[in-house]
């Protein structure tokens, strides 16, 4: 008993003895894998994930939110991107920081050119090169984009732009036609990410803090288990 308590011990304090944790990352066998690149995005609109339609292949949508972007809102609500929508995306679906080289977050992706439904809710390990090589963003796929190429993972970062869906955040937080910053590309420095309402800057920062503002970097990709922490936001867990 004492033996065992101690070994505890002895773990929890490795894999904090330098102050930051080391989750277990879990590859899924035969999952998929490659390389691809990345663009960002926030567009306020309701997940395509957030359906409960056949095609996504999953046990509970991606929750969405009310307009306030915290309470939950039906899954058959129309999405605020459409006319009379009421569905938004939930502020806390951005990226947050475990450790030095390692973020929690969410992307929309696709693997085959276009609006993929296929890999809704599976999670993502994505490996950066370049000036953020040893830097990673575990995942999960909460979107789907008409807009988005093969192997490409459009991360979901507050004040990234809007791209082609500009009438969520106007509903949703009154800002202008193009949103905060540029439509495409979004805010371009930092400071710019303190217009962005309080509950959404956190994940504006990381952009300029853990990516280092570099634009869309190119990824290694690897399927990988969903952490809890990812699934306990969204809600959402994928059946294949
Ligand atoms: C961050 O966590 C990952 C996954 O456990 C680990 O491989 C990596 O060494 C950690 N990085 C730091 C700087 O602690
Ligand atoms: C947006 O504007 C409307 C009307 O002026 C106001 O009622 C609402 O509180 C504003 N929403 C935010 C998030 O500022």
């Amino acid at each position: 008993m004492k033996r065992q308590a101690s070994l505890i011990y002895l773990l929890v304090l490795c894999s904090f003895s330098n102050g930051q944790s080391s989750p277990e990352i879990v590859p899924v066998q035969r999952g998929f894998s490659g390389s691809g690149v990345t663009t960002r995005y926030w567009d306020c609109c309701k997940p395509s994930c957030a359906w409960q339609i056949p095609q996504t292949n999953v046990k509970t949508p991606v929750e969405s939110c009310q307009i306030d972007g915290v309470n939950p809102i039906d899954f058959n609500d129309q999405s605020g991107c459409d006319d009379n929508g009421v569905a938004y995306m939930c502020n806390d679906q951005q990226a947050w920081v475990i450790n030095d080289t390692l973020s929690y977050g969410f992307v929309a992706a696709s693997f085959s050119g276009g609006s993929d439904l296929s890999q809704c809710c599976h999670c993502v390990l994505l490996s950066f090169q370049g000036r953020l090589l040893g830097k990673h963003l575990l995942a999960q796929i909460t979107n789907t984009g008409s807009d988005l190429y093969q192997n490409h993972f459009d991360i979901a970062i507050p004040g990234g732009g809007l791209g082609i869906f500009k009438r969520g955040c106007m509903t949703q937080w009154n800002t202008t036609e193009t949103g905060w910053g540029q439509e495409i590309g979004g805010v371009t420095s930092e400071a710019e990410c303190s217009e962005l309402p309080a509950a959404l800057q956190r994940g504006c920062d990381w952009r300029f803090e853990f990516l280092e503002g570099v634009d869309n970097p190119d990824v290694l990709f690897q399927e990988v288990e969903c952490p809890a922490e990812l699934t306990a936001i969204t809600k959402c867990v994928s059946l294949s």
